[in-house]
């Protein structure tokens, strides 16, 4: 989604803001700008395509000046064109950059025009941008001003203004996306997230809903929702810094594969004792694991596969129903919440629009508590959920989420069986044997990646591949759907997937040779129903991709490419499963020659309904 930088200091924040546009690629974007603003007006430059696009045009012409904000658009309201891309400018000295929508824009260009604006662009955000100006002209407190404008608006929005008059500053608002302030020695910074801003500094103050915020060299000053300045805490930046960086791998999405055996030992670790979970990682307040009597489980795209999972691990173990279901859904429909329900958000950003306002709607009903497995400690879901278990995965950068996912299934598995033993449904036995299990993860998911060559060669035979289809049963289900979901997302394959069971239900009239089925076997009491699967797409001249362990008997031979899938204990397959399928997607990726880490229209982090 839309990023947004913005930097006030005593030395040129040309180079500063180019740099931070750089770190916000990986959220998706489609154009970009940068204004700077000094002693002879606000001058801009703007480029579709990549952020180098623009990089060029400020070697060509450079811009200087110790003011300024910058942009990376991905579009809602307008085509990805130059007079589309932010900044907005509303005369030659005021310039808006926007992240989000705001819903009410028809109604306010038809007033700001009847007021003589012309609009340059099909943008929502060109609105705000003039109501500020308008706002200016009885106003001339520019913080104020703002906050005039702002009350105009609906909708959701992060916005960063810059006035070339003789006070210095830039005026930043938070309400619906998030923004973060950059604390520098004489210079201060802001920007959607901290990654953006790395390379200045490592402290950060996160702006809360409906906060404005005034930065100059020398500080910055928050007025909270209802108008009253806030000291908000300034917080260290404590992940890996060089989570920027690819490292020896060619893509992000390769390197975070790679992580998962580390990350995975990180959500892990200080969780479980030699045989127990320890249920303090829950926090001081652990006593809902008791009470709870129902799971409502919301995320949106793989944390929502994740989800699906935990299903399956939830009422097998705690014996307690669970539901899940995609926040944009839940969002807006009546929920009926039975005595103690268990709320349990998971998003590896923790921004998600759709998720945080499923858990604002939640959080209004009457659950028993809210619950956030999240990957981002200082995200909004983090801040605003009543618990939290983190997981731990670092910055995820590649759009397509990997290391994100099976850390949350880590998470998820921690969860139901802390549920599980506190509610008496699970004997200690039973208990130290599944910690056994997940103290051997890390090596597994290792062995897993070791058959990455193998999967290479597997995937040539996808690169004139127009539709894949991806079956699996029991919670093996949600992996596959994961797997075609990752297939779409960056080779730009069409994938569906399938409950094997479904197959003779519809999906078997698609079966030809040019359809390829892909299958997870896992090695339990459902192998001989799955085999029997199988034989229907063998017959029909299906080609079938088999994932499975030795121990399934099941081996390559006509029509059957079958790649080896360490043996796990069954709790762990759905986890240990899932890494060749993301191999598999990252090597067709690479052969089809498609953008891995920037898939075309996608954004990392979806903050706008
Ligand atoms: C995953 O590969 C996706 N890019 C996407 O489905 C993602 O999982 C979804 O947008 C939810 O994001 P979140 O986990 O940050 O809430």
């Amino acid at each position: 989604m839309c990023g947004i930088v913005g930097a006030i200091a005593q030395r040129n924040v040309a180079k500063i803001l180019l740099e931070g546009l750089s770190r916000l690629e990986y959220r998706g974007y489609d154009s970009s700008g940068v204004a700077i603003n000094n002693e002879t007006g606000v001058r801009a430059h703007r480029a579709v395509g990549k952020v180098q696009a623009l990089k060029d045009k400020f070697e060509a012409e450079p811009l200087d000046g110790k003011i300024g904000i910058a942009h990376t658009r991905w579009a809602t309201h307008g085509k990805p064109t130059e007079a589309n891309a932010h900044p907005h400018f509303s005369g030659p000295d005021l310039a808006l950059v926007h992240n989000g929508i705001i819903e009410n824009h028809d109604v306010l260009r038809r007033e700001l025009k009847a007021k003589g604006y012309e609009f340059k662009s099909e943008t929502d955000t060109e609105v705000i941008v003039h109501l500020v100006h308008e706002a200016l002209k009885s106003e001339p407190n520019f913080v104020q001003a703002v906050k005039n404008a702002l009350e105009s608006l609906h909708g959701a929005f992060a916005i960063a203004v810059t006035l070339n008059d003789e006070n210095e500053r830039l005026v930043v608002a938070r309400q619906g996306s998030p923004l973060v302030v950059g604390v520098g020695i004489e210079e201060n910074f802001v920007a959607s997230d901290q990654l953006a801003l790395l390379h200045v500094t490592d402290q950060f103050i996160f702006l809360e809903e409906g906060d404005v915020a005034e930065l100059t060299r020398d500080g910055v000053t928050v007025w909270d929702k209802d108008d009253i300045i806030q000291e908000r805490p300034i917080s260290v930046f404590n992940h890996n810094v060089d989570a920027t960086d690819k490292g020896e791998f060619r893509h992000y999405m390769l390197k975070e594969i790679y992580e998962q055996p580390t990350v995975v030992a990180a959500c892990l670790e200080g969780r479980l004792s030699h045989e127990r979970v320890l249920t303090s990682c829950f926090g001081a307040n652990s006593e809902f694991l008791k009470q709870v009597e129902n799971v409502h489980i919301v995320a949106c795209g793989t944390s929502y596969h994740a989800g699906m999972v935990a299903k399956y691990w939830i009422e097998d173990m705690a014996n307690i129903p669970c539901t899940v279901e995609v926040a944009s859904e839940y969002r807006y429909r009546k929920v009926a919440v039975p005595k103690n329900t268990l709320f349990l958000t998971l998003s590896q950003s923790g921004e998600t629009a759709d998720t945080l306002a499923a858990l604002r709607m939640a959080k209004e009903l009457n659950y028993l508590t809210t619950l956030a497995i999240c990957n981002v400690p200082s995200s909004t879901l983090v801040r605003e959920s009543g618990l939290t278990l983190l997981t731990k995965a670092g910055a995820e950068i590649g759009v397509a989420s990997t290391k994100a996912f099976t850390t949350q299934l880590t998470a998820l598995l921690i969860t139901s069986i802390a549920i599980a033993a506190e509610k008496g449904e699970l004997s200690d036995a039973k208990q130290a044997e599944l910690v056994q299990a997940l103290r051997s993860l890390p090596a597994y998911l290792d062995a897993a990646i070791k058959q990455d060559s193998t999967i290479q060669v597997v995937a040539e035979q996808f690169a004139n591949k127009h539709h894949a289809l991806f079956l699996g049963r029991g919670p093996m289900f949600p992996i596959a759907l994961e797997g075609a979901l990752k297939l779409k997302e960056i080779s730009y394959i069409h994938a569906e997937a399938y409950p094997a069971g479904e197959l003779k239900h519809g999906p078997l009239a698609l079966v030809d040779e040019d359809m390829p089925i892909i299958t997870m076997v896992p090695h339990n009491v459902m192998l001989d129903k799955l085999k029997s699967n199988l034989q229907e797409v063998a017959a029909r001249g299906g080609e079938l991709f088999v994932f499975a362990d030795k121990d399934t008997d099941l081996h390559s031979e006509e029509g059957v490419t079958f790649t080896e899938v360490p043996k796990v204990d069954a709790i762990l397959e759905p986890i240990v499963h899932t890494i060749p399928l993301q191999l598999l997607s990252y090597h067709v990726a690479v052969v089809k020659g498609t953008d891995v880490d920037q898939p075309r229209n996608l954004a990392k982090s979806v903050t706008v309904e």
